[in-house]
């Protein structure tokens, strides 16, 4: 018993936690997950899978995305990449929907299935199904070997390492991480984009890893703001575009392992029906990075204001505008638009542990939830 407690210890590296250590580990595991792949300096893009199915991706009518929880996050944030960057079509599905609802799959379509364990029952059903119409089917994996990267015709690995809070952290950005070069390899060969721009995007994302760095050093900052709202019943978290899915994400994650119910909506809608949640009382966190949406963002904030909402925004550094007023700001580094998700959901993991931590849950084993789903 001594010794598996020192032996769990010891995996913890000094953390409390295994997410704590998890969420620390992402600039290393967004770095492992793009080492080899991506050379800015010669606008290299390294990625022998999609190579070899070159045609198929050039001539794709569609990309059918198949996933579950954060996963199908990460296939979110990958359908504003590659709409935007390589002007492919793309839908994002539930795996579990997918697989029963006779879709439509044509042998043109390429599925790409994202799965940190490669053993969740639907996505791999879903793939399976649509292996059998004759699509092409690309694994987006962390688990070398797993069953679903095992099914699928091709793929690339995140190399995020293990991950074992239940809670996925670093799996969630080294998935967006390979789907953003997978984005950028497309956009290349489909000539979707100039080549000073696709230099460029490539050069912010080298920078990514010593952002993610500097945006965890909010956790100090990030831990006064968990105090203030750990007895909240209720968030609400807002974004748009690029950080819709992040709004998401930031939500799944307080209610995985805090119990505290949580909506992720993207921002304009919040008018349809969220806002009449709002009162003196409601937590709002809002991803309000300098984005193309910015200005959009901030009349949201001012509606959530109007309505007495407590106002937690993330920010892009230097902002003077948002900080006049939310009642928190957590500012972060700023970054291309379409990398911003890798960078915007670090406070909210963050914000989510800590909350967890203060109202005594067990944040690596949260109640009712298991890593991974094998069964229906
Ligand atoms: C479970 C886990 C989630 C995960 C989801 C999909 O619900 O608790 O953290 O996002 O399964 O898992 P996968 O291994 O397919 O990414």
């Amino acid at each position: 018993q001594k010794l598996e407690l020192e032996l769990e210890s010891i995996e913890k590296g000094g953390y409390p936690h295994f997410m704590l250590k998890e969420i620390f580990e992402q600039p290393r595991s967004i770095l492992d997950s793009m080492r080899g792949r991506l050379v800015a300096e010669n606008t290299q893009l390294t990625m022998s899978s999609i190579r070899e199915y070159a045609n198929r991706f050039k001539n794709a009518e569609r990309i059918i995305i198949v996933a579950c929880g954060t996963s199908w996050h990460a296939g979110l944030v990958a359908e504003y990449m590659i709409e935007e960057l390589a002007r492919i079509p793309v839908e994002v599905e539930y795996a579990s929907e997918f697989r029963y609802r006779n879709p439509i799959i044509r042998e043109g379509d390429i599925v790409i299935a994202i799965s940190q364990s490669g053993e969740t029952a639907d996505t791999l059903a879903a793939l399976e199904l649509a292996k059998s119409k004759g699509a092409l089917i690309f694994g987006v994996c962390n688990v070398v070997g797993s069953s679903i990267a095992r099914a699928t015709d091709a793929g690339a690995y995140t190399h995020a390492g293990p991950e074992i809070g239940v809670a996925s952290t670093k799996a969630f950005t080294a998935q967006v991480t390979v789907l953003t070069l997978i984005s950028m390899m497309l956009a290349e060969m489909r000539g979707t984009i100039e080549a000073s721009a696709l230099r460029q995007l490539m050069m912010e994302m080298e920078q990514i890893p010593s952002k993610v760095e500097k945006a965890l050093e909010l956790d100090a900052e990030v831990q006064v703001i968990s105090e203030i709202f750990k007895d909240a019943t209720n968030f609400i978290y807002l974004g748009r575009g690029f950080n819709f899915p992040v709004a998401l994400e930031g939500a799944l994650k307080l209610k995985e392992i805090s119990y505290i119910h949580a909506e992720g909506y993207p921002a304009a809608e919040m008018k349809h029906g969220p806002i009449a949640l709002i009162d003196e009382n409601m937590p709002v966190v809002v991803i309000a990075t300098k984005d193309s949406s910015y200005e959009k963002v901030v009349s949201n904030i001012q509606e959530v204001r109007a309505r007495k909402g407590r106002v937690i925004a993330i920010v892009t550094e230097g902002d003077t505008v948002i900080p006049q007023m939310a009642e928190f700001v957590i500012e972060v580094p700023s970054t291309h638009e379409a990398l911003v998700p890798l960078i915007s959901v670090i406070p909210l993991q963050l914000l989510s542990y800590h909350i967890a931590v203060l109202r005594g849950c067990n944040v690596d084993q949260p109640r009712n939830l298991a890593k991974s789903v094998t069964v229906e």
